[in-house]
């Protein structure tokens, strides 16, 4: 028994040593992880959302007791910094959570921070922030972090493999600095499952831009994990875990969106406003959950066609240059697209310049790949690619381009990558309204999203969640 205690104790130190070498690397074995996953650390959920921009980020943990809580930041290798406080509030739970934001970060600097609440106090992660318009970007959806009664283990090794991911595109990338997640980072929409989601030492080097999925709203823990800046207030239907927000890092606005939520004219109001309070940016990278185009499970087409139906024209109004998304399990990569048409053709490897419409790209599931008997394709998809492996995509931003490079992690190499050039600020894109009567389309999708969140709100309570009513529906 001593001798066991010894071994874990040294494989510990020998983590703590790999956090604490001036350039961490994160790389762990299995059994490194599994003696990491024992500690409080993995267990700390410690995330750093962004905030409005590069000079602000938004922090989250959880603890065990309530206290106030502090996030110390300094420049690396400085040997004094800032302690700035936030607040801590209960969750249903019975844990407790940590929000701390963090402001007036410098511009091309690199800082080390540590979280630190009553009997807690994390190790010192490092991040940089961005002096230029170039920054790279890891795009991943579906992560499923699975909590499973079944199987005591599934819960770390879910968790295990999204540190793999991680830990790989920071090695084909050192610069990498934001992650993107399009929705259900969790199975069952557990606290537990976000804490594993949050568990990745690598992770917490970067910043966190998650989407809800459909499998975030099994529970509500995710209203109390997400830390957002510029949430979009008083919306005429919302869904209880949360709603769209924007940020803007280098010359991209980031619309994050939730397509569970149908209310098309409270979406396309937001999207409005956000773009007004930025009117300089050159990109608009959307990302939400549902897979619009893909066609890939025939079984959703009619509910695919409800969501193309509402959410493409937001897409063209507003000349979004790039669509993120996820929920069917399948890579795929549209054409570029205008009201729902192929406009121009995308092949693998191809640059597109001044592109009159927009691409859509679905990811595949991490821990989840699909792999059905009747899948469908549908024609408007360029690049496509099944496989059982895990799929992660790193997207260079630059001033004049973006470049997606899709990878698996199980080969370590890339089997896609296209990328989009712009001329000028507008590109090639229309940004006219298609429709005259998409206004009332809009509306129609709020009407249907008020009664869709009446029947979440059942739901929650059959299963034993217990909300308010108007706190489920608006
Ligand atoms: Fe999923």
């Amino acid at each position: 028994m001593k001798r066991i205690c010894n071994k874990t104790i040294s494989v510990v130190l020998a983590v703590i040593m790999l956090f604490t070498a001036a350039i961490p690397s994160y790389a762990m074995t299995k059994p490194l992880w599994d003696a990491y996953w024992q500690t409080d650390e993995a267990h700390s959920g410690i995330t750093m959302f962004p905030g409005s921009d590069e000079s602000e980020r938004n922090f989250t943990w959880y603890t065990e007791t309530q206290s106030t809580p502090v996030i110390e930041i300094k420049k690396l290798g400085a040997s004094s910094g800032n302690s700035v406080q936030g607040e801590c509030l209960a969750t249903k739970d019975g844990r407790y959570v940590n929000y701390v934001t963090v402001t007036n970060l410098e511009e091309g600097a690199a800082y080390s921070y540590r979280a630190k609440s009553e009997n807690f106090e994390s190790r010192w992660y490092s991040f940089d922030t961005e002096d230029d318009n170039s920054f790279s970007a890891l795009y991943v959806t579906d992560v499923h972090v699975s909590y499973d009664d079944k199987n005591e283990s599934h819960l770390s090794d879910t968790a295990y493999s999204f540190n793999q991911v991680i830990e790989a595109a920071r090695m084909k990338n050192s610069s990498l600095s934001l992650v993107l997640s399009a929705g259900d980072q969790a199975s069952e929409g557990r606290e537990d499952e976000y804490i594993g989601f949050a568990s990745s030492p690598a992770g917490r080097t970067l910043t966190f831009a998650p989407a809800i999925g459909n499998h975030d709203r099994k529970g509500i823990a995710f209203k109390t994990y997400k830390n957002f800046p510029n949430e979009q207030k008083n919306a005429m239907v919302s869904s209880y875990i949360g709603g769209n927000y924007w940020f803007v890092k280098g010359d991209v606005l980031f619309l994050v969106m939730d397509t569970n939520n149908g209310s098309g004219t409270d979406h396309a109001k937001f999207i409005r406003k956000a773009i007004k309070e930025n009117p300089d940016v050159k990109w608009k990278v959307m990302m939400a959950h549902h897979d619009l185009y893909s066609g890939r499970i025939p079984r959703r087409e009619s509910e695919n066609q409800f969501l193309r139906l509402l959410w493409a024209p937001i897409v063209d109004q507003f000349g979004i240059d790039l669509v993120l998304l996820g929920h069917s399990h399948y890579y795929t990569v549209s054409n570029v697209l205008y009201n729902s048409k192929t406009v121009s053709p995308l092949e693998n490897h191809a640059t597109i310049t001044d592109p009159a419409g927009t691409i859509y790209m679905v990811s595949g599931s991490l821990n989840r790949p699909r792999d059905e008997e009747e899948i469908g394709l549908s024609e408007n998809i360029g690049i496509d690619y099944l496989t059982q492996e895990k799929i992660y995509n790193i997207i260079d931003f630059k001033d004049d381009s973006i470049t997606v490079k899709s990878y698996t992690l199980e080969s370590n190499e890339m089997f896609a990558s296209y990328t989009i050039e712009k001329t000028s600020k507008d590109g090639g894109h229309p940004d006219k309204m298609t429709a005259f009567y998409q206004p009332i389309v809009r509306f129609i999708g709020t009407i249907y999203a008020f009664f869709n969140n009446i029947g979440v709100y059942s739901n929650l309570k059959e299963d034993g969640i217990d909300i308010g009513f108007f706190e489920a529906i608006f």
